[in-house]
């Protein structure tokens, strides 16, 4: 008798351990998993729609059920019920077996008693532990539950490049007053980025430019002024044109990368005025602000217009007291600007005296820094998601 006891007590260990064993927990897992969390939002979306779309809760309740639990948590009940019968129930095995112990000698009864009470005590244990694990430990709920008010995997979701972002914008102003937008290479031949813009070898404007050497006469461009002369070259008047893309300068602090975006504007027409520019370039200043900013032309160089200027706007870091950014000036230069160079003119074929145009070439970063008051130009560069993400 001692022996079936403990036989006993092997066999509904062993029966414990195949309930549920079977691996439908899992796979009720991994097939939830596979709707709400195969990577595409949109796509689970569109099946809890199609799920809870019907008007009922309780339909929707009732087909994660299904899904997810496929039934599994009522065939676990039963199993458990079943072995709570065989095993401990009034009828059970181990009834049956403490039925004989009438034939045990009577000074034996109380050992083989207290034995039988342990292997009991034991089974019970056994079964209490597997329901908790299996059943009550889910909140009652079973192992296929599934908490639809959890919220679902949202895929990380990438954005564009706060570089990007406002180059666009740019790009939107401009396209808006009837500009279109040509692009060209960033490897550019000396003659585009220099010659044609009436720079000839040697011309000290030259030093300005840091430049980055591919050959002697290849580079790359400095600015996006050469794309004046490459539309121009083909293309007769009127015109009006941006050029946005990547330039490269040998130059590097807080407020210079080697790589930065320039957009080139230019319009060539009959009679166009210093005035036209000003307007075209306080217009694009208060679109792109959103506010009176001041602007300020002032006086300056360069070889392809006449005259030129340099356009700053109110540094709004500080309100214009001085800091940092604006290197203590109170304003921060945008864009280089001015009346095209007859010189320039003559190069393309164009006849000086019949047409008139002006130029200008913004500064991407610089926008983007004072549009989201960021003071220091590398940090669009260091690909640091905390800072790329708040855009
Ligand atoms: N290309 C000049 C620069 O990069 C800017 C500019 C463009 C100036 C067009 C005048 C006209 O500094």
């Amino acid at each position: 008798m001692e022996q079936k006891l403990n036989s006993l007590l092997d066999q509904a260990k062993k029966h414990l351990e195949r309930i549920a064993g079977d691996g439908a927990l899992e796979e009720a897992k991994k097939q939830f998993d596979r709707i709400a969390g195969d990577g595409t939002l949109e796509e689970a979306k569109k099946q809890f729609d199609r799920i809870a779309g019907d008007g009922t809760l309780e339909e929707a309740k009732k087909q994660f059920d299904r899904i997810a639990g496929d039934g599994t948590l009522d065939q676990v009940k039963k199993q458990l019920e079943d072995f709570r019968i065989q095993y401990l129930g009034r009828k059970g095995e181990f009834s049956a077996i403490m039925q004989q112990l009438g034939t045990i000698p009577v000074e034996e009864r109380p050992r083989f008693g207290q034995l039988a009470n342990r292997v009991k005590a034991e089974i019970e244990k056994c079964f209490e532990a597997k329901k908790a694990a299996l059943v009550d430990s889910a909140g009652g709920q079973g192992p296929g539950f599934v908490d639809l008010s959890l919220p679902g995997r949202v895929p990380e979701r990438g954005r564009l490049h706060p570089v990007t972002q406002i180059m666009a914008e740019v790009c939107g102003i401009f396209e808006a007053l009837g500009f279109s937008v040509a692009e060209g290479p960033d490897v550019e031949h000396d003659y585009y980025n220099f010659e044609a813009l009436n720079i000839p070898a040697h011309h000290p404007a030259r030093d300005m430019h840091d430049t980055f050497y591919v050959s002697e006469s290849i580079l790359l461009r400095t600015h996006t002024s050469p794309m004046q002369a490459r539309i121009m070259e083909n293309q007769q008047p009127p015109l009006r044109v941006i050029a946005p893309g990547k330039v490269y300068r040998c130059d590097s602090d807080i407020t210079h990368t080697p790589m930065f975006h320039q957009v080139e504007g230019f319009l060539v027409d009959t009679k166009v005025s210093f005035a036209d520019l000003k307007g075209i370039l306080t217009v694009f200043t208060q679109k792109m602000f959103d506010k009176d900013l001041p602007l300020r032309f002032r006086p300056s160089f360069f070889p392809f217009t006449e005259p030129s200027a340099e356009v700053d706007i109110a540094c709004v870091m500080c309100g214009g007291t001085g800091c940092r950014v604006c290197k203590q000036t109170g304003w921060l230069e945008i864009l280089g600007a001015g009346m095209i160079d007859p010189e320039v003119f003559r190069m393309v074929g164009y006849d000086p005296e019949l047409y008139s145009g002006f130029a200008f070439g913004l500064g991407i970063e610089r926008i983007a820094m004072l549009k989201y008051g960021i003071n220091d130009i590398r940090l669009y560069y260091e690909n640091d998601l905390r800072f790329l993400s708040q855009f």
